[in-house]
């Protein structure tokens, strides 16, 4: 099948990741505008076994075997690519309460299609780590690929980062610059992995907060007398998120090596990126729905079941701030949209009902940010349709190098595809959404713009409110190294070494 040449050989035990169910299925979507993040056009899409086979005006309606949808009006576009999700995770004494099955289905009724989850390592070990959530993603009914975290440093360690690379599909890793005592690293192990993921040609990422003054911070709270949700907030400001994202910004400079900022949720981090970025720098910044569009607030409101909802890092933060990550959003300095989605329910949260440090870190979007996106963006006329799928699908898929595969409609690509229609509008809430928690932090969110149609490859899964899904139906989807972010880094490494007994350089020297 077309998509073949991105499985590696010797597959996993999940399996190759190539093409959809080969079950037969024929989809012709007729009268639809197509929208890719290069062009929207006014086009038909004929899918044949999980692949896409035509994308051209006028298609004709062969025999009866093929189902025909009509599309006119609407949107047809490539489903949505989260790269930042937290399915099953342990984490803070408890596991997220959106596995690889409940986690697809609120996915996919929202319009995405593939997400990128994070191995957590076991004990630090990465191949245990992989194993486990190979496990937990037995049950997925969509595709999906892993990111890695490094959370301890070895010999052992740097071996094992290669062989996920070039064994198992895996090309980015990711470092806690906070969560002191569990999951941070210090700079010292931060600079050994970004030298070992520049010679993987893997992308390094980031969690950009100072975890040892985060907890001079919450101590200062507790010290205070503020135990409640809003000490959190309080406790982490935005000078410490900018503190750590420039920080590893200089570090990757040094390395020179491209960084993957994740959910950067102030303007502090923001101007440091784009400061990076004018300089020339090779730096990703993603933001997530929540810091987008919500603000810190919630976090006091009288209630601990509605203000610990909003309890995530780094936090939700004072208004103001999400309107100028999506202006940088839509400038490009930002560059694609995640969600971390990381559910914890009521009783979850209430672990820390006398301490805010222990209630679970994370919200929920990952079926909410499709919608929340199009109706704040689109809508609005801050992003065109086409930026649209750039920023929910396409950049994505091209940053983590599974692009045209993913991210894309044309001929050969998955047919991994949503049907937005523009006229009518949505409620969001835990009484109708498909997340397993009980609560949501869009609760009674309204907006414009509907995910009616969800093809998972190349089979209607999402249709009339109602889905069509099985575990088992996803397959794990191999990322191979050196992307686009890392075409040219060895010129520069040149130009660099060669600077080094350049005549300025040996000026200094004599002199
Ligand atoms: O609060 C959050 N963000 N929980 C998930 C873990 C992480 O830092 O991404
Ligand atoms: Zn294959
Ligand atoms: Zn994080
Ligand atoms: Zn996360």
């Amino acid at each position: 099948h077309p998509a073949h040449e991105f499985c590696a050989a010797g597959g996993d035990a999940s399996g190759c990741g190539g093409g959809g169910g080969g079950d037969g299925t024929r989809i012709l979507i007729k009268g639809g505008t197509v929208v890719n993040a290069h062009r929207a056009e006014e086009a038909d899409v004929y899918i044949e076994d999980g692949v896409v086979v035509a994308v051209r005006p006028n298609i004709p309606v062969g025999d009866d075997n093929v189902r025909v949808i009509d599309a006119t009006g609407k949107y047809v576009m490539p489903g949505g690519i989260d790269p930042h999700t937290h399915l099953e995770m342990e984490f803070m004494g408890t596991v997220t309460i959106d596995d690889f099955f409940s986690g697809h289905a609120a996915a996919l009724a929202g319009g995405t299609t593939m997400h990128i989850d994070f191995v957590i390592p076991v004990n630090g070990n990465l191949t245990a780590g992989l194993e486990s959530y190979r496990h937990k993603a037995t049950k997925a009914a969509m595709d999906y690929g892993f990111h890695m975290a490094i959370t301890k440093w070895n010999d052992e360690i740097a071996r094992e980062m290669e062989l996920m690379v070039k064994e198992h599909g895996i090309n980015s890793f990711k470092f806690f610059m906070a969560y002191k005592g569990s999951l941070m690293v210090t700079d010292d192990l931060l600079l050994q992995g970004l030298q070992k993921c520049k010679s993987l040609g893997a992308l390094a990422m980031v969690h950009a907060e100072n975890g040892d003054a985060v907890a001079e911070g919450q101590q200062r709270m507790i010290d205070l007398g503020i135990t409640g949700p809003e000490g959190h907030a309080l406790s982490r400001p935005p000078v410490l998120e900018g503190e750590a994202t420039a920080r590893a910004i200089r570090l990757a400079k040094f390395i020179n090596t491209p960084l993957y900022v994740v959910h950067v949720m102030s303007v502090d981090a923001m101007e440091e990126i784009a400061k990076a970025k004018r300089e020339g720098q090779r730096v990703i910044g993603e933001p997530v729905v929540s810091g987008l569009v919500l603000d810190d607030s919630w976090l006091w409101d009288p209630d601990f079941t509605i203000a610990s909802k909003y309890v995530m890092s780094p936090p939700i933060r004072e208004a103001g701030h999400g309107k100028a990550l999506q202006a940088a959003l839509s400038s490009g300095i930002l560059q694609l949209v995640g969600t971390d989605h990381c559910t914890f329910n009521s009783t979850q949260k209430a672990f820390g009902s006398d301490d805010f440090r222990k209630i679970p870190n994370g919200v929920n979007g990952l079926e909410e940010r499709m919608h929340i996106i199009w109706d704040s963006m689109v809508e609005t006329g801050k992003i065109s349709v086409t930026d649209y799928v750039r920023v929910t699908s396409t950049e994505c898929a091209k940053i983590f190098n599974i692009f045209p595969r993913k991210g894309a409609i044309l001929e050969g690509s998955d047919a991994d595809i949503i049907i937005i229609n523009p006229k009518r509008s949505f409620v969001m809430g835990a009484h109708t959404h498909h997340s397993r928690s009980d609560t949501n932090v869009y609760e009674g969110r309204k907006g414009k713009g509907m995910v009616e149609i969800t093809i998972s490859r190349g089979r209607v899964v999402w249709e009339d409110g109602v889905l069509n899904i099985a575990p088992g139906l996803g397959r794990y989807i191999r990322m191979p190294p050196f992307g686009y972010v890392f075409d040219g880094i060895e010129k520069s490494d040149a130009a660099y070494r060669a600077s080094l007994r350049a005549p300025v350089h040996r000026g200094k020297a004599a002199a």
